[in-house]
């Protein structure tokens, strides 16, 4: 069946491609790895100018198929692929015009910024191949000014935010493109918050307005519907089918993705609590953003922390967790334990387990396997009382692996082989196993489908009902309004105002962290 018949049979009503020409077609692609089909004879046709959503739950796909566009991955064989009517080998050459973003960003952290971007472009080079510096250095300022970060593009890049980072990696795949052809963005903004996903959208709006196409793969519903005109939504490996995004609304596109019926708007059913006991207290907190945090949670409280990129929102999950850094000061206490003062310094040896926002440096080892990973904190948990057998080990990981429904080849996969969402399952699935008291998340759904989302939300709201104390922060409005029982907004590294959340909308979330009126 061709791409444009099963297009209408799915439903959707094409772009016509005829009249806007298709710049990128690619059929009958498959990828086969060890155990694992990943693309089932995938066709997938981009038209010129259009921006092209590719959606589907985790481990669907989505990444294989770029890394095959990529050149990083080989295809298996039967696959075609044109690009401007030229045809290519997909999986062994990358036609001119294809830029990427992605998923794992692909920057050498070690290495600033400026180097970064000048490996990807190419230095700038006068006589004799002599690199251009200062011609470098301000092209590196010139593409990084499209975003409103505040980076030293000299210190190396471990040392910079996920949101620097994923910005670096967008102005690297800019870099000294005529823009003729598709730019490929793999969830460029799992970790962006509000402020810089407008400023992405900005940035994709401008490539667009040049004749560029976009193929762009995100979980969040809005940005779906606020950018693409069409989408293609794939399920385990198979295309299901393309669809003018008009037609479509989040249910519809979700149950798509899933195949059964999802609410997209789904809200644990939480309660504020103010009758249970303070279980976790926090004064005067100060760090790199924050600038006195004070603040108090209840057992059985979800309480949400949100604000803008910069207001100290995704820094005060680490300050509370003893992982805040050489500039976090203040104070903490777990008065369900001890009566006793913690400077946040040395919070660490309390052991509140952190799910942390950047997953790739911070959240799994890479070379550790699935089960390894899973059980990392449980084995220091258990180091007190003695250790974790094989046996209770194996036990422990599959009880995870079947509650978050973790998609892996087993527990002794390589956890790089995973998809992104469920690496992240993992992550989470590692701080739940050692029962905490209190939790604390910072962006606990980064990269995870609308359908495991929905599965984490309740999983986190049980807990809470059981009498589990959980700080989260998150970027993402829809994270913050599913599940926090009370929201407080940080703005400027403060506490500028708390929100009840029964009856709360996203867009008077959405103002409040915007400072509306203030
Ligand atoms: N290098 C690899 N070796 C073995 N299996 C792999 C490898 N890379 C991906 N897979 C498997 O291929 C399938 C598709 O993975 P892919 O990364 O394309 O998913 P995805 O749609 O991008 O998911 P996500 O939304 O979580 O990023 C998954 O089952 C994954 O475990
Ligand atoms: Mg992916």
């Amino acid at each position: 069946m061709s791409v444009s018949e099963n297009v209408v049979g799915a439903g959707g009503t094409s772009l016509a491609p005829a009249q806007t020409g298709t710049v990128l077609r690619v059929e009958g692609l498959s990828k086969t790895f060890p155990g694992t089909r990943a693309l089932d004879d995938v066709s997938i046709e981009i038209a010129r100018g259009e921006i092209h959503a590719l959606m589907g739950q985790n481990g669907s796909g989505k990444s294989t198929l770029i890394k095959l566009l990529a050149a990083y991955h080989s295809a298996d064989a039967g696959a075609t692929a044109e690009m401007d009517g030229a045809e290519f080998e997909i999986g062994k050459t990358v036609p001119h015009g294809l830029r990427f973003v992605h998923q794992d960003l692909g920057l050498i952290l070690e290495l600033s910024a400026q180097d970064n971007l000048a490996l990807r472009g190419g230095f700038a080079r006068g006589f004799g191949g002599r690199v251009l510096w200062r011609q470098q250095e301000a092209e590196t300022r010139r593409i990084l000014a499209a975003f409103d970060v505040d980076l030293d593009i000299h210190r190396p890049l471990a040392a910079a935010t996920p949101v620097e980072r994923t910005v670096v990696a967008i102005a690297a795949a800019l870099q000294g493109w005529d823009g003729d052809g598709v730019l490929v963005l793999d969830e460029p903004t799992a970790v962006l918050p509000h402020d810089e996903v407008q400023r992405l959208f900005d940035v994709v709006a401008q490539v667009r307005k040049r004749g560029t196409s976009v193929l762009y793969v995100s979980h969040r519903m809005d940005e779906i519907f606020a950018l693409a005109d069409r989408v293609t939504v794939l399920r385990g490996g198979r295309r299901v089918g393309t669809y003018d995004i008009d037609g479509l609304d989040s249910r519809k596109l979700a149950t798509l993705m899933v195949g059964n019926d999802v609410d997209p708007d789904f809200r644990a059913d939480v309660v504020a609590r103010t009758d249970t006991s303070v279980t976790l207290e926090a004064r005067d907190v100060h760090g790199k953003w924050l600038r006195g945090v004070t603040l108090e949670a209840r057992a059985g409280e979800i309480l949400g922390i949100a604000g803008l990129a910069g207001a100290g929102t995704l820094e005060l999950p680490y300050v509370l967790a003893g992982q805040g850094g050489p500039l976090a000061s203040g104070e903490l206490r777990l008065p369900q334990r001890s009566e006793e003062w913690h400077d946040v310094r040395s919070a660490g040896q309390l052991g509140i387990p952190l799910v942390p926002s950047d997953r790739q440096t911070e959240g799994v080892i890479a070379e550790f396997s699935v089960g390894e990973n899973l059980s990392l904190s449980s084995l220091r948990g258990l180091g007190r009382t003695g250790h974790l057998s094989g046996g209770q080990e194996r036990q422990l990981v599959e009880q995870w692996s079947a509650r978050l429904g973790v998609v892996t080849a087993g527990p002794s996969a390589p956890i790089s082989t995973l998809s992104g969402g469920n690496q992240q399952k993992v992550v989470l699935a590692r701080c739940l196993a050692i029962s905490p008291d209190v939790l604390v998340l910072c962006e606990p759904t980064a990269g995870v489908d609308i359908g495991t989302r929905v599965a984490i939300y309740r999983i986190i709201a049980d807990l809470a009902a059981a009498g589990l104390t959980v700080i989260v922060a998150s970027s993402d409005e829809g994270d913050l309004l599913a599940l926090s029982t009370r929201i407080l907004v940080l703005r400027h590294g403060v506490v500028a105002e708390e929100l009840a959340t029964d009856g709360l909308t996203k867009n008077e979330l959405i103002r409040a962290i915007e400072g509306a009126g203030q």
